[in-house]
């Protein structure tokens, strides 16, 4: 699969990322899915999760369902809930997860989840589509003391230094999520930066 730029995994190498951002809508969503829907930085990101039984995983901007279908493979007694704020993407992804998820239109901003429910919150080639700063406060709003967020970016979309490495570490500081560990991953010819942070208890 060829991965060129010119649809939503939108990119730019400026600092000002916010207008390469694509409006993500259900036609966007259809060509979206069928390019990138099963992409490696979903196997990437599951294949580096650590879960314990009963873990309730929350996927914001959760596409097709492809990466909650990896996470149910592995851990099938997991409360899985995918999040996407186009109707479009909802639908693919509860035609991909049918009950072994339940999947929300709603924005990264406005989780449909009470406070302190999730273990963990993945988002997944994500982060840059949405306003990372309420989108990590509202993460670490659903998160349990002690949960998780993982962020993954590909390599390709943004450099590792202006965007995933800075932006994103100060928007975890500032949402009060710690312990950032960062690494890097490849599978095929996709270069993934995948940051790990903790919410304190
Ligand atoms: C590049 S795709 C990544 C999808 C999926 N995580 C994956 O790995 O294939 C970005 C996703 O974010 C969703 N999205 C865009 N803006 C959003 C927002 N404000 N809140 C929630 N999801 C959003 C899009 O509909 C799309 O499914």
């Amino acid at each position: 699969m060829s991965h060129d730029h010119s649809h939503s995994h939108s990119h730019s190498h400026s600092h000002s990322h916010d207008h390469a951002r694509p409006t993500w809508d259900d036609a966007t969503a259809a060509v979206y899915a069928e390019k990138y829907g099963v992409w490696p930085t979903q196997m990437m990101v599951v294949d580096r999760l650590e879960l314990s039984d009963g873990a309730t995983v929350v996927d914001v901007g959760c596409g097709t369902g492809a990466t909650l279908a990896l996470v149910k493979a592995k851990w099938a007694t997991a409360h899985c809930v995918g999040v996407d704020a186009v109707a479009e993407m909802v639908r693919q992804a509860r035609q991909t997860l049918g009950a072994e998820a339940e999947v929300h239109e709603a924005r990264a901003d406005a989780l449909p989840l009470g406070d302190g429910v999730a273990d963990l919150v993945l988002f997944v080639n994500t982060l840059h589509h949405v306003d990372p700063k309420t989108a990590l406060v509202e993460a670490a709003r659903v998160l349990r003391p002690g949960g998780r967020v993982v962020v993954a970016t590909d390599e390709a979309q943004y450099d590792l230094a202006s965007w995933s490495n800075g932006r994103v570490r100060d928007e975890l500081s500032r949402a009060r999520l710690r312990g950032v560990r960062q690494t890097s991953a490849h599978l095929n010819d996709v270069v993934a930066n995948i940051l790990t942070a903790t919410k304190r208890g």
